[in-house]
């Protein structure tokens, strides 16, 4: 048994979409959320920023006693996972090999899209885990970073925003995928859109259910899950924490009341 906070970490609000399952499948968890604002979005970052972003967030969380982190962030994690897991004196889960299990157990061609920010597609994380897991796969990775703005600004409905989608996934239509990793925190929030604009024939993957399911199992399996107790849920921001607290409280359902802590504080 172990009651140290679960930590999570985003470059903004969108990590919030893994925080929510890990609320419900593991509701006994205290949880420490740091939404890096300041610098979203890693995925127009140069690899060492989103590194060095990553490790100070770390670095906060061991002075919270987190017990895991857990790296919301695709762009975090396709980056910076190896630093961390080095660096940081608690286990770090990212979300890209979870993510790709899932996608290759869900597919049935072995064609697997994968949309993500720049950098992401960039580093290759997903194509070379997923050929990890099956090397005769077929990966289609494209960068989708007119997506993020929607979420970060609400905007998730209108002629406009389904065009925009359409235009994104453009590279997809006639790839054959029938599996697409959702490859951005703020994806599954777009999710309906994204399934219109597919069809029904293309099964999406949110790594972050993915990720949670991990954690679980690695907390049971070392004994480190909290006991049956009422959780504390502390929310960081490092930009406008009026922000955080509007969009938090919408998407979680629940009070949310985040404090800065500004980026010479980490
Ligand atoms: C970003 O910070 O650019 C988006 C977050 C992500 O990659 O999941």
């Amino acid at each position: 048994m172990n009651s140290a906070p679960l930590a999570f970490m985003d470059s903004g609000v969108g990590g919030l979409t893994i925080l929510k399952p890990a609320m419900l499948r593991l509701p006994s968890e205290s949880t420490v959320f740091f939404g890096d604002e300041a610098h979203l979005p890693y995925g127009e970052k140069q690899p060492q920023q989103v590194i060095d972003y990553a490790l100070a967030i770390g670095r906060f969380f061991a002075t919270r006693h987190a017990k895991m982190m857990i790296i919301a962030c695709n762009t975090a994690s396709a980056l910076a996972l190896p630093t961390l897991q080095t660096q940081l004196p608690f286990p770090v889960l990212g979300v890209v090999e979870p993510g790709s299990q899932t996608a290759v157990q869900a597919s049935s061609n072995h064609k697997i899209g994968v949309i993500a920010t720049r950098a992401t597609v960039t580093s290759h994380a997903y194509r070379d885990a997923i050929h990890r897991l099956n090397p005769t796969a077929e990966v289609v990775e494209v960068a989708c970073p007119t997506f993020i703005p929607l979420v970060e600004k609400g905007q998730y409905s209108g002629q406009a925003v389904r065009d925009l989608i359409a235009a994104g996934l453009q590279p997809l239509q006639g790839s054959g995928i029938d599996t697409l990793v959702l490859g951005c925190t703020h994806f599954p929030i777009i999710r309906d859109l994204i399934q219109a604009e597919l069809g029904p024939g293309v099964t999406l993957v949110d790594p972050g259910a993915a990720t949670i399911e991990q954690a679980t199992q690695w907390l049971t399996e070392h004994d480190q899950l909290a006991e049956d107790r009422t959780p504390s849920h502390d929310y960081y921001t490092s930009r406008d924490p009026a922000h955080f607290q509007r969009v938090g409280s919408e998407w979680l359902k629940r009070k949310v009341e985040a404090q800065l802590v500004t980026p010479n504080q980490l």
